[in-house]
């Protein structure tokens, strides 16, 4: 072979291989997954994976005429800056058509600007502080926010002679906004926080706290740690300090008794008072198929809780917003789809607000009760279309 005759074919075959490149980047719908799959907050990746993962298997890996990749990123978190890089390198290189996932609201907040510069659609699927959505144009929220949940725990409350509170809070995003929010319903509604305490959000050490919130002597101690451990460490404080033999009722957001670590934390929860969007105990016939088929795809995940709920909603919003762009993605024909959208979730139906990207749902107000041997979270009273109160 000519010299010229050898360049023309490696030409030929270096066009090739870009072509099928990029006909493969075509082919496929690119889904970044950011959160924390080590690390104390371990569990938030892996209730979210798990969640996509059952999607996923119901309604097959294409939609709009793609195969849909979800690529996975560990934060290592609470992790804001690893969280924006991963983030950067997903939009710049692996050129992702959503950026999903985000346990921690620090982690979200340091990825807002990255969506906004990049028009990438950012699906929330937990971080709770009212404010993430108002950082960006491209989030949108299936989650919840503590505000959101927060409000109607102090309003059942007030509705059964609970007059006087403690306050327990991460503090941080969620735990301040769920302060705020529970604060103002139950003060407007002439109950009396008799003091407000705040943990920090890393190895908090309950015991000082729980002896305060006894010697303060209220009726109930609200409470928001984010899920998992904190909620185990802060139910066993309680117990040993003697509180519920002091009177001292236990009221919470959900995330206090998470439904994956809920068996975990043994009898101590039996009677916790929560207000929350999802447990896994939700009589309906979307939850019971969810938890069957989340049971089949994850043979070792454990009891789904509201995150891989909040992660299954998300890819199905993500399937939609593909099925109705027939598979091409732009942020901004995304976005448009995605406000107003409804979903039938194992949790009820929801809405993302057109106006605020943020999820509408119903609170539920529950109580941790043995059901066939198992504690659960059993729901008893409701508040329907519920929004972030912004
Ligand atoms: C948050 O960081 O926004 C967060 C984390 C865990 C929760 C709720 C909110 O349970």
């Amino acid at each position: 072979m000519k010299f010229t005759q050898l360049l023309r074919s490696a030409a030929v075959v270096a066009v090739m291989a870009l072509s099928a490149a990029a006909a493969q980047a075509e082919d496929t719908i690119k889904v970044g997954l950011i959160a924390a799959f080590s690390g104390p907050f371990a569990d938030y990746g892996k209730m979210m994976e798990a969640g996509i993962k059952t999607y996923m298997k119901e309604h097959g890996d294409k939609v709009g005429g793609k195969r849909v990749e979800l690529i996975i990123r560990d934060t290592t978190g609470p992790s804001p800056e690893i969280a924006k890089r991963l983030a950067q390198e997903l939009v710049t290189r692996d050129k992702v058509d959503f950026l999903a996932g985000f346990g921690l609201t620090p982690e979200a907040l340091a990825v807002a600007p990255v969506a906004e510069q990049s028009k990438t659609p950012m699906i929330v699927m937990n971080a709770a502080t009212s404010v993430v959505t108002a950082k960006s144009s491209y989030i949108a929220r299936v989650s919840m926010t503590l505000p959101q949940v927060s409000y109607p725990m102090a309003d059942w409350a007030l509705k059964n002679n609970i007059k006087k509170v403690v306050t327990i809070v991460a503090d941080y995003g969620p735990g301040i906004d769920a302060e705020g929010a529970f604060k103002n319903t139950f003060v407007k509604g002439g109950g009396q926080v008799l003091e407000s305490i705040r943990s920090p959000l890393r190895n908090p050490e309950f015991a000082p706290f729980v002896q305060r919130i006894k010697d303060a002597k209220p009726e109930a101690v609200f409470v928001f740690v984010p899920a998992g451990e904190q909620g185990i460490a802060f139910m066993k404080s309680y117990r040993e300090r003697g509180l519920a033999e002091a009177g001292i009722k236990v009221i919470a957001t959900g995330d206090l008794t998470d439904d994956h670590v809920l068996a975990a934390m043994g009898d101590a929860t039996l009677g916790v008072i929560t207000s929350f969007h999802y447990s896994a105990a939700h009589d309906s016939p979307e939850n019971k198929a969810f938890i069957k088929r989340f049971a089949e795809v994850n043979p070792a995940a454990g009891r789904p809780n509201f995150m891989a709920v909040a992660a299954y909603d998300g890819i199905g919003a993500i399937y939609e917003v593909a099925k109705k762009l027939n598979g091409k993605i732009e942020g901004d024909k995304a976005m448009a789809i995605l406000k107003g959208m409804k979903i039938n979730s194992p949790r009820g139906p929801i809405m993302i607000d057109p106006d605020t990207r943020d999820v509408v749902q119903t609170v539920y107000i529950r109580k941790v009760e043995k059901v066939n041997g198992e504690p659960y979270n059993v729901e008893f009273d409701k508040f329907a279309n519920v929004k972030d109160p912004k």
